[in-house]
């Protein structure tokens, strides 16, 4: 069992990175402008990659994995933009299902779905998700008072963070805009969160067979201070959630 864990951006893996070199000396192998990091992180294999942002990035990042390391599961973590009114920053998503909210073949196919694949969304691997639900719980309730400072608590308000289990929608679009975002909630009410990668991992593991799980802390409301506040949440906080959940999750296994 090797487990592969991806995030699009440094800040979301940087910590999950540091624990694995200091505790198992990991290796790395550079694939197609990608540093794969294998090693041992809490006792449990994984190879550990900075995808890069965006769906084709975090598709190719996902082949790489199954078919050069032989993951047998995947875990994406990092951030999301929230658009469900119960989603608020410093609260954690859990996607049991993904969709590309940007993807429109219509008329030749339906609206959102996957020319020639037939299908519209992905759901994620409930066994491996409910494992990281409990981790996550654990978490929020024991040790993120400990890891955040207690500036960036009381400027992200991450007294009261919940967690979420539902559909992520995916898009090539960094969502800054709250009309963008309501249109995204007219057409996919079930949606909870946006962010720019997790259908295509969910995709991928799909046509290979392999286990998935999209976890995502929300760093931002989709509207207009997005951006500002997508930073300064990469800044001081993503990478300690990230950290926090994926390595509660390896050691409690
Ligand atoms: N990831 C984090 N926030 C996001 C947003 N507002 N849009 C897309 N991806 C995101």
């Amino acid at each position: 069992m090797t487990i592969g864990i991806l995030g699009a951006m440094h800040g979301e893996i940087a910590e999950l990175i540091s624990a694995m070199i200091a505790q198992s000396g990991s290796r790395i192998e550079r694939i197609g402008m990608r540093d794969y990091h294998v090693g041992e992180l809490n006792g449990q294999p994984c190879v550990v990659a900075l995808a890069r942002i965006g769906k084709v990035a975090a598709a190719a990042t996902t082949v790489s994995l199954i078919r050069e390391f032989n993951v047998t599961e995947i875990i994406f973590t990092g951030l999301a933009g929230g658009i469900a009114a119960e989603a608020k920053v410093g609260d954690v998503v859990l996607a049991d299902q993904l969709i590309q909210h940007d993807l429109d073949a219509s008329p030749i196919f339906p609206r959102y779905e996957v020319p020639l694949l037939g299908m519209s969304t992905f759901a994620t691997d409930a066994a491996l998700s409910a494992e990281l639900k409990i981790a996550a719980e654990n978490f929020l309730r024991d040790d993120l008072p400990h890891a955040i400072t207690q500036k960036n608590q009381d400027i992200f308000q991450l007294q009261q963070v919940a967690l979420h289990v539902g559909t992520i929608a995916s898009g090539d679009q960094f969502i800054s805009d709250i009309a963008h975002a309501s249109r995204i909630v007219t057409a996919l009410p079930e949606v909870l969160a946006v962010e720019m990668e997790g259908a295509a991992v969910a995709q991928i593991c799909y046509e290979y067979g392999v286990p998935c799980a999209i976890l995502r802390t929300i760093s931002d409301r989709a509207d207009a201070t997005a951006h500002v506040d997508f930073g300064q949440f990469l800044d001081g906080v993503a990478s300690h959630y990230s950290a926090g959940i994926v390595r509660r999750f390896l050691s409690e296994r």
